[in-house]
């Protein structure tokens, strides 16, 4: 596992491009460790991010490392959904954001004779983008709402895609296409709850192992403030220290 240096890093915004729905941040990173796959970090904007007047929010948010180039820089897909990804996602470069990362535990190789199957949802993508990168490409099924965000699609090579009005690839859901790539598989996961559900159900449902990379709201990322527990079989654990990646076998369900 990856270990965050101590402390949080001051980083210079090397790009943002948009693909179809979502962003894509470029951060160079030149002096910390390279990200497991499956690990994330925590961002905030250096500069406009809260403590003056009408300015929210405080708290960094949590992203996956979507890849890390050859030159250490980390690329991050955003989605904007509240304040926090919206001021992220009008960085410019040669502007500043605040890293704590890599953090969390990240996705485990496949078993012996496994092979790996990428599923993702929607922004889900962005931590099955390092995975390929260091699985060389394995088969990887995205699903999305409609063509625009399948353009997401574009950053996993080779992807089939799925969109729930069928306009991009297949017509239904990203599970339809997993059924038909169950045998031998180990699934890596990412996506919104009810698609890691229903993932997490398929697999049981066929003795398929799975790794899922969940969500649940960070206000530390490092284990301190309880805030982003989650139940599993054995009790409540904390997702940014024992995930965001876990054992699909030791969820009785994805909340
Ligand atoms: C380990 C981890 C990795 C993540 N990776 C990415 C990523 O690669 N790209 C990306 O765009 N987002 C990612 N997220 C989600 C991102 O952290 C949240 O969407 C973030 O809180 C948004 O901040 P905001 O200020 O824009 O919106 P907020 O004001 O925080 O929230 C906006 C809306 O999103 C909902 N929401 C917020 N956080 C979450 C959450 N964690 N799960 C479900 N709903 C939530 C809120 O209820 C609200 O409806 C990740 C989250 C975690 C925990
Ligand atoms: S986010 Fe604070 S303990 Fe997990």
């Amino acid at each position: 596992m990856s270990l965050a240096p101590f402390g949080r890093r001051r980083l210079r915004v090397t790009g943002r491009r948009a693909v179809g729905a979502y962003d894509v941040l470029s951060v160079a990173d030149p002096d910390g460790p390279a990200p497991d796959a499956g690990q994330f970090a925590m961002l905030a904007a250096a500069d406009g991010w809260g403590g003056l007047e009408d300015e929210r929010p405080f708290l960094p948010r949590a992203f996956s490392v979507a890849r890390r180039h050859p030159d250490a820089t980390l690329d991050f897909v955003l989605e904007d959904v509240g304040p926090g990804t919206e001021r992220l996602c009008a960085l410019a470069p040669g502007e500043d954001v605040w890293l704590v990362g890599p953090l969390g535990r990240g996705f485990a190789p496949p078993g012996e004779g496994r092979r790996p199957v990428l599923v993702g949802g929607g922004v889900g993508i962005a931590p099955l983008m390092i995975w390929s990168d260091v699985l060389g490409g394995p088969t990887a099924l995205l699903g999305f709402r409609d063509a625009a965000h399948a353009e997401g699609a574009t950053l996993l090579p080779g992807a089939r895609v799925a969109t729930d009005d069928g306009s991009a690839g297949h017509h239904g859901l990203v599970t339809e296409l997993l059924s038909a790539e169950l045998a031998g598989a180990e699934v890596y996961a990412c996506g919104p709850p009810p698609m890691l559900e229903a993932v997490r159900a398929l697999c049981a449902e066929h003795d398929v192992p799975a790794q899922l990379a969940l969500e649940s709201g960070m206000a530390c990322g490092f284990g301190a403030c309880f805030g982003c527990v989650v139940p599993t079989c054995d009790g409540y654990v904390r997702l940014c220290v024992d995930g965001p990646v876990l054992d699909a076998a030791a969820l009785e369900e994805v909340a």
